[in-house]
């Protein structure tokens, strides 16, 4: 196949991406497929309608590739791609659509509110500790967690750093104390639960991406129950969510409160492809090499 391999971008996950594009492309090539790169900019329909490939693999994340965009030029082109379509992931890019959708189906997801940043300055918006959080971005960009220090309703400082100063609204959820899980979904399986231990502080953006800052636990340790929550959460996120090719859900879960203490924090549509990514690493601890995993998710596409 002719295979354009659509990576990088301008979201703040560019950097992510345009790993996550090289290791596809190479695995692309390695298969024999016919590959071209193609670093996105404005003109990227213009590059499409020349190279006219067979298939678009798409190895963006964040915006505008996971939201919906690229999905729908991609529609309207007629081009074939891989994962998820326009619906939904205008509904997964949305951490609070991606609630609407989910938690009235009886998937357990923390409750949430949208708060203005500016009205941090005047007063905390839960119980402390809690998450603060871009509703739209990914690998943690923007995420800050307000610990416990001060008092309920302190105000956060307004000369403090974080991601107020950038995001003008931010998604504000409960800390779920307790440990970090996550499942890989490829077609209709569920790949393993990975528990993610990071050695400093919490599993944030250099944790996610810097080799040796975060211990990768696969298959986790922990109680049978648990991993077959995680997998049947999973595999229904990615169901009702309506989710092609690969997705991956993350969760949090707190370990003194057994099953009940398990919360879907949200569903990647993009998950990342780079090195140190999670769903290649379940793909391969279940026998499935990089390449086979990336030739599937061409497979599902392309039936
Ligand atoms: N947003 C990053 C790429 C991930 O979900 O893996
Ligand atoms: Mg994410």
């Amino acid at each position: 196949l002719h295979i354009a391999v659509l990576m990088g971008g301008w979201s703040a996950e560019r950097s992510v991406s345009l790993q996550s594009g090289a290791g596809v492309a190479d695995a692309l090539e390695s298969l024999g497929h016919r590959v071209t790169r193609i670093d996105m900019d404005r003109d990227v329909a213009a590059r499409l309608a020349d190279t006219k490939p067979d298939l678009v693999f798409n190895a963006l994340h964040g915006t505008p590739g996971e939201d919906g965009s690229v999905q729908g030029l991609m529609d309207l082109m007629g081009v074939t791609y891989t994962h998820s379509g326009l619906a939904t992931s205008v509904i997964a890019i949305d951490k609070v659509l991606t609630k609407q959708a989910l938690v009235p189906n009886g998937v357990p997801m923390p409750g949430g509110r949208i708060v203005q940043s500016a009205d941090l300055f005047e007063r905390d918006p839960l119980p402390r500790p809690y998450v603060l959080k871009p509703v739209n971005e990914g690998s943690s960009v923007g995420v800050a967690i307000v610990t416990a220090d001060g008092n309920y309703g302190d105000p956060i400082a307004p000369d403090a750093t974080g991601p107020w100063q950038e995001f003008e609204e931010l998604l504000a959820e409960p800390y779920i104390r307790g440990r970090e899980l996550t499942t890989a979904v490829l077609g209709n399986r569920a790949l393993g639960v990975t528990e993610l231990i990071p050695k400093n502080g919490w599993y944030d953006f250099d944790a996610k991406y810097t080799d040796g800052l975060t211990e990768h636990v696969c298959p986790a340790h922990i109680p049978d129950d648990i991993a077959d929550a995680c997998k049947a959460l999973a595999l229904e996120a990615h169901r009702l969510l309506g989710c092609k090719g690969a997705s991956r859900s993350d969760f949090r879960w707190d370990d003194e409160r057994g099953v009940d203490g398990l919360f879907l924090l949200e569903v990647n549509t993009q998950p990342g492809m780079t090195p140190l990514s999670l769903v290649p690493e379940q793909a391969r601890h279940i026998g499935m090499s990089y390449p086979q995993l990336v030739q599937a998710i061409v497979d599902e596409a392309m039936a």
